[in-house]
């Protein structure tokens, strides 16, 4: 499946412009990550699983045991790509019960990438502009230190990027910004 494919496969499966959008953020950090971490050649993979990762989330939304199963099922007859699986499945391993816990690199970045793509956004919407070009790393960590600041983006499951990624949470930023800076017109930030 090309990343193309992919988008058009999400859009005829989620209306809302800002699941979207949250699906397009995590697909190019996936992207930046999949780079930085020594998998160049996967690099459109890792952008596949992050563009489908929540592609059912529209419909599951109140009921969430069926995520990321669902995305699985309709997966079927695109792809069996048993990688792009793993990872969609483990992005939900914190909230879907019974999901399995990330195992590898591709199944780690996206489980932790998944929440600082929220946590970027809300940096960006309380700037004057709303622009994403005029956030920064320092502003993003002021905002990580506040913890009553996007409140529900949840601090732990990102910071497992040190551990599990060998990314200092920093960096992690860094590289997650710079990404989604380069589709920031497709963001509307
Ligand atoms: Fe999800
Ligand atoms: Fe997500």
């Amino acid at each position: 499946m090309t990343i193309l494919e992919a988008k058009e496969f999400l859009h005829s499966k989620m209306e809302s412009v800002n699941l979207r959008r949250h699906c397009y953020a995590v697909s190019v950090v996936m992207g930046a990550l999949a780079v930085r971490l020594g998998h160049k050649e996967d690099r459109e993979k890792w952008e596949v699983a992050g563009m489908l990762h929540d592609a059912d989330y529209e419909v599951t939304k109140t009921d969430t045991a069926k995520h990321t199963h669902l995305v699985l099922e309709w997966l079927k007859d695109h792809t069996a790509d048993a990688e792009i699986h793993g990872a969609i499945l483990a992005h939900g391993w914190n909230y879907v019960p019974g999901n399995p816990q990330p195992k590898n690199d591709m199944e780690w970045a996206l489980y932790c990438c998944d929440e600082l793509t929220g946590l970027i956004v809300a940096t960006a919407l309380v700037k004057p502009d709303k622009k994403l070009s005029l956030v920064s790393v320092e502003s993003v960590m002021n905002k990580w230190s506040q913890k009553s600041f996007a409140a529900g983006v949840d601090r732990k499951q990102i910071e497992l990027c040190d551990e599990k990624l060998h990314i200092p949470l920093r960096d992690f930023i860094e590289i997650a910004l710079t990404a989604m800076q380069q589709i920031a017109p497709d963001l509307g930030l």
